[in-house]
């Protein structure tokens, strides 16, 4: 085959921040918007990317130099991977790889993780090399230790496994809740123009725990309590107690200091207009809040906009990573 096409969903974290790093479970799902690698081999000894939609055109490096040199940040993902990729299964030839991305990189829907899962792919079927869904995760996820040194990496288990997932790290649980198809999880989620810079952030929690051991430990067994509590409430579907859960999770991620005024403001907005609860996704500081909402979804979704949020319409339990041209 000369070119190979894969594409893999971004995520929202909808429970379990932070604490997922330190061996907490979380609950993750997929978004239906999908970043796309396309692979194919060049005959040369060169690496070639371009990647539009990351702000990267015709980025290119010698086999022997991947890897090295400061990396812009948009690439840092996939060059490590390829690296790793090439130290497993040496290669003398080079690739050509392009990306197209279905949302923008602000969002915070986890665009680094769902475009090295598309690329990891795209590049081990390009090969003819079969992967287990954990050996294509451990391909990835060793890319993202590289790169960024901290991470559980749920995202790149929600762009391989896709649906929603409860996820303990790296990978040693990964329950599907509920089945295939779209989720009825009533979910409002709004952007709030921030980029959240999540590597910072893990750290500046990763400092509160090493000076505070026992009281950060406690609001990390606090939430692995409540992760539990809501995988029971979404496979029930009881949208009223996954909604407390969220709130109750937002508050302790307020102790941990990850919280901002803009998320803050959007999950106060979203409860008073009838949301069940809110909080925010992810790292925190910026990126996305999500509340869920079941009869006043549309007076959640317009008191997100009116206090300045964007609304962002996704489908939820998306499909995981695919071969696109098969
Ligand atoms: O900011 P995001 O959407 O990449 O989420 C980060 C979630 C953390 O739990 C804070 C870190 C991690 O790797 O799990």
């Amino acid at each position: 085959m000369n070119q190979v096409s894969a594409s893999a969903p971004g995520k929202l974290l909808l429970f379990g921040d932070h604490a997922v790093v330190y061996g907490h479970p979380c609950i993750v799902t997929a978004v239906d918007q999908r970043i796309t690698a396309t692979v194919r081999k060049n005959g040369t000894d060169v690496f070639f990317l371009d990647a539009p939609d990351m702000g990267l055109t015709a980025y290119s490096k010698t086999l022997a130099d991947l890897g090295k040199k400061e990396l812009p940040k948009s690439v840092a993902f996939i060059e490590m991977l390829y690296k790793r990729f090439l130290e497993k299964y040496p290669q003398q030839e080079g690739i050509v790889v392009t990306t197209k991305s279905q949302f923008s990189s602000q969002f915070g829907f986890g665009s680094s993780s769902a475009v090295s899962v598309a690329f990891a792919k795209a590049l081990t079927s390009l090969y003819g090399i079969e992967m287990t869904n954990h050996q294509l995760f451990d391909l990835c996820y060793q890319a993202v230790i590289d790169v960024q040194g901290v991470g559980s990496g749920f995202d790149i288990a929600a762009a391989i496994w896709g649906g929603t997932i409860y996820y303990v790290s790296p990978a040693k649980v990964v329950d599907q809740l509920g089945s295939t198809g779209e989720s009825p999880l009533p979910l409002a989620v709004g952007y709030t123009g921030i980029k959240a810079d999540t590597p910072t952030l893990v750290r500046m929690v990763q400092a509160q725990y090493q000076t505070e051991p026992e009281k950060i430990g406690g609001i990390f067994e606090q939430i692995h309590q409540l992760v539990d509590e809501a995988k029971s409430a979404i496979e029930s579907q009881d949208w009223q107690r996954v909604g407390e859960l969220m709130t109750a999770n937002q508050k302790l991620l307020q102790t941990l200091k990850v919280s901002g005024v803009k998320l803050d403001e959007l999950i106060r907005t979203s409860v008073q207009h009838g949301a069940f609860g809110a909080k925010l996704s992810g790292a925190g500081g910026g990126d996305c809040m999500v509340a869920i909402a079941t009869d006043r979804r549309s007076e959640v979704e317009e008191a997100i906009t009116t206090a300045g949020g964007q609304v962002m319409h996704v489908k939820l339990h998306a499909e995981g990573v695919r071969l696109e041209n098969a």
